[in-house]
């Protein structure tokens, strides 16, 4: 195996691909080792519920890199290996296999699960979850026969499988626990525009509602039953009920752990070798004050390339504002900040809300913690640099659509 010089990353999708870009492209001459469980070289999984599922992206497109270019810069890539634990004292990992890797830094790049439904017949067939390529290409194929689809959560994957359901032909329920769709991330005022946006598109959605059971026959699932005694019948089910992150590495090497793996704002853990990004780091943010675990793409894309410059020992720090968005129909959406749970004191809407062409924006004493764009683009540097001035601005000013966002920063 290799010596102790090797800058060894566990996760091979988009925050450790990128990890290993970012090493040779900032002049890393040593050995790069990038272990994934996964059989698929890395790869980007937002078109796994949008153009992939909806089969206008070719499978080619979804890769981060192509085939080639891990032989191209010495990264050793090696894929179906799973790393079962970390041992600190000899600064090596251990495979499934018993096999060890020495390295001289490490990087946590694991990523995240679904969390699994725990209710009976969570199990039958039927019932599908959304994280790799194999689940997105198991969904299309569902969906091609599908009459009835029944989506359990209405969070990000809830509703754009929804969308793609829709798009498919099949009658399509959606299950979620809260009193709207996303209302823990966008809160009620903006929440109710996706609600609205999927009633008009012929979804029946369900708000407020409990999954008591998965219904089934010869081990196929047919329906959900909800805890109020109604069924929902449905041929295909997909769950789609949050995430966990996947700390257990971490844990167990006794590295800090509370809603993912700690870290300081140059992605290292408590061990000063050991780095974690993407999905699975809940990093101390220096412009927000705070730490913060973010499980959307462009932190996955942007964080590690901070970590593998502090990897090679450069005075950097990650402290990008968490940015997202989505497609669903014919709304694309940006969204930039951070609200914490219950941390905004009122929203200033833009635009056209009904025709769902507007800003939204979450203040808090006046200040703006987070914008949004709707079906209205190149906002997003206006709408981060409002958020980056940290000033005050007037709520009618900020809901003017004639004014531009550049003239409401001070100076
Ligand atoms: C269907 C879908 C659609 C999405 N759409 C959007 C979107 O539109 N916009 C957006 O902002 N975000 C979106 N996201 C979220 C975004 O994809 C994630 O934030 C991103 O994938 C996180 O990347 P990551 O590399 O940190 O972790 P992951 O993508 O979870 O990858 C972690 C990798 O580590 C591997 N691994 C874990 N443990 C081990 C181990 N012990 N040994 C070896 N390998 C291991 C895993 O197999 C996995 O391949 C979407 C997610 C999904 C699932
Ligand atoms: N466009 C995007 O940014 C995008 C798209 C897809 C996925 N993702 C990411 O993928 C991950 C997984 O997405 P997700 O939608 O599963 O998680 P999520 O956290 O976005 O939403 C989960 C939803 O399920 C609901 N829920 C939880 N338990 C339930 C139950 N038993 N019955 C009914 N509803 C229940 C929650 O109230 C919530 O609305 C997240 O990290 C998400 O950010 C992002």
């Amino acid at each position: 195996m290799s010596g102790n010089s090797a800058f060894v990353i566990v996760g091979a999708s988009l925050a450790g691909a990128k990890a290993a870009e970012t090493l040779r492209t900032e002049g890393f001459g040593g050995p790069v080792i990038l272990l994934g469980a996964e059989r698929e070289r890395p790869y980007e999984r937002p078109p796994l519920s949008k153009d992939y599922l909806l089969g206008k992206a070719e499978r080619e497109s979804i890769y981060v890199h192509p085939a080639g270019w891990y032989d191209e810069h010495d990264v050793t890539l090696r894929l179906g290996v799973t790393v079962s634990g970390i041992d600190r004292a000899t600064r090596e990992v251990t495979l499934a296999d018993g096999a060890r890797v020495g390295y001289a830094k490490l990087l946590l790049a694991t990523g995240s699960e679904p969390r699994r439904l725990a209710v009976p017949g969570a199990d039958l067939d039927g019932v599908c979850y959304l994280r790799r390529v194999e689940d997105s290409d198991r969904i299309k194929t569902a969906l091609q026969t599908a009459s009835r689809v029944a989506v359990i959560g209405g969070g990000w994957i809830g509703l754009e499988t929804a969308a793609a359901a829709r798009a498919a032909g099949a009658k399509v329920t959606v299950l979620e626990a809260a009193d709207l769709p996303l209302l823990r991330v966008l809160g009620p005022e903006v929440a109710r525009v996706f609600a609205g946006l999927h009633l008009e598109h012929g979804v029946d959605l369900r708000s407020g509602v409990q999954v008591a059971e998965i219904t089934g026959t010869g081990g196929q699932a047919s329906g959900v039953r909800l805890a109020d005694g109604q069924h929902v019948p449905a041929d295909v089910i997909i769950a789609g009920v949050g995430i966990t992150p996947r700390t257990g590495l971490a844990e167990a090497a006794g590295l800090p752990v509370a809603n993912g793996i700690q870290a300081d704002a140059q992605l290292r853990t408590a061990d000063p070798d050991i780095y974690a990004a993407g999905d699975v780091a809940n990093s101390f943010h220096p412009r927000l004050g705070t730490s913060i675990r973010v499980e959307h793409w462009a932190n996955a894309l942007h964080q590690p390339q901070t970590a593998a410059k502090a990897m090679l020992g450069q005075p950097v720090s990650y402290d990008r504002l968490p940015y997202f968005y989505t497609d669903q129909y014919d709304l694309g959406m940006e969204y930039s900040g951070y609200v914490p749970p219950g941390g905004y004191d009122q929203v200033v809407l833009r635009g056209d809300v009904p025709g769902r062409q507007f800003l939204a924006f979450w203040l808090s004493g006046g200040r703006v913690l987070a914008g949004m764009n709707v079906n209205i683009w190149d906002q997003t540097d206006a709408i981060q640099a409002l958020l980056r001035s940290g000033q005050p601005v007037a709520a009618d000013r900020l809901a003017n659509p004639d004014l531009p966002l550049a003239e409401l920063l001070p100076g």
